[in-house]
């Protein structure tokens, strides 16, 4: 098992939503993952933990990395490894924009090694892109690792395992007993952390996702094979099977990245109810869902709703809202 570095400010706050319950008309709770650091903040943060503690174990001196230009993963791995003493690589999805806003903004400062690529080259090659700069690293002498789109393996999720144990840890403290847990899902690892966290402390409580990117199958899929990965290399003692795995799929608008009008009402109402930033990507989504869900009365009884972070991706929104 890997020790995993320090970086996140945990344990992360716990409380009650009392406004928006009301509101919503629901009982739900908030887990501050975007409070679990500043510029390196938000989920990336625990995966990093043990994908970098993974990193110094073999000796590399360069983090490679990938995602879109507004990548929360990117942002969060270039400040990460400037804190440990490591040189970083991003590949970006897309073009340069000629404004430099959110993420971005500071990926550029973090003084990561940034190379943008074309959606279409990036989507059909990125394995080998990857390998290529990480080649380019070890001919000039220096060690590359590269960690997968949304830190999302079975070292990374194994982040997510220990923040369900200190989440539950706080539910005792508070006499807080939900029905279930709602993050958003992007590349799947927090989600497969989580429930493979649930399924080893026998904790009766479902682990629901929001997804903002693949479809329910695919997303189903992947989160699959992060868990089967996980129970390979440490060995546990759990099974999973695909109906365990529960995705919410419909709250993903006109695609990743872009928000309808129903994301940028939630978050002027969380943000003036609850003084909460949630962003227009993930958590804003998530939290759509379930102001939508719970009008349903799909979802009774208490919900926590996993903030997840990315703040940092609302900058480049900001005329979609009136002040
Ligand atoms: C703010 C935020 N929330 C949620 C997610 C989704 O997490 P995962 O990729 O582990 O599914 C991401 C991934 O990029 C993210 O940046």
């Amino acid at each position: 098992m890997i020790s995993p570095l320090k970086l996140a400010n945990t344990p992360t706050p716990f409380y009650r939503l009392s406004r928006i319950s009301e509101l919503w008309n629901g009982n739900i709770w908030i887990k501050r993952d975007d409070l679990s650091g500043t510029g390196l903040s938000g989920n990336k943060v625990r995966k990093l933990e043990y994908l970098l503690a993974d990193a110094i174990d073999k000796k590399a001196d360069t983090i490679i990395t990938c995602g879109g230009v507004q990548s929360n993963h990117c942002r969060a791995t270039a400040l990460a490894s400037v804190r440990i003493g490591l040189k970083c690589t991003l590949l970006l999805r897309g073009e340069k924009p000629a404004v430099i806003d959110g993420n971005l903004l500071f990926d550029m400062l973090s003084g990561a090694d940034i190379h943008f690529i074309s959606e279409d080259r990036y989507n059909s090659n990125l394995d080998q892109e990857l390998n290529n700069l990480a080649s380019e690293v070890n001919v000039s002498k220096g060690k590359a690792y590269i960690i997968p789109e949304g830190g999302s393996n079975p070292v990374g999720a194994w982040g997510y395992v220990q923040a369900l144990s200190e989440l539950r840890q706080q539910c005792f403290e508070q006499n807080v007993k939900p029905n279930r847990i709602i993050c958003a899902t992007g590349s799947g690892g927090t989600h497969a952390g989580l429930l493979s966290g649930a399924l080893i402390e026998n904790w009766d409580v479902d682990i629901v996702s929001v997804t903002v990117g693949y479809d329910r199958e695919e997303t189903v899929n992947r989160i699959m094979e992060i868990i089967n990965g996980m129970i390979d290399i440490y060995k546990l003692n759990i099974r999973i099977r695909k109906s365990d795995i529960k995705v919410i799929e419909g709250y993903l608008g006109e695609g990743y990245a872009k928000a309808g009008n129903e994301v940028i009402d939630v978050i002027s109402e969380m943000a003036r109810n609850e003084g909460v930033i949630v962003d227009p990507v993930y958590a804003g989504k998530a939290a759509t869902a379930i102001k939508y869900e719970t009008a349903k009365g799909m979802m009774k009884g208490t919900t926590v709703f996993w903030h997840t972070g990315g703040i940092f991706g609302l900058f480049p929104f900001k005329n979609r809202f009136k002040y």
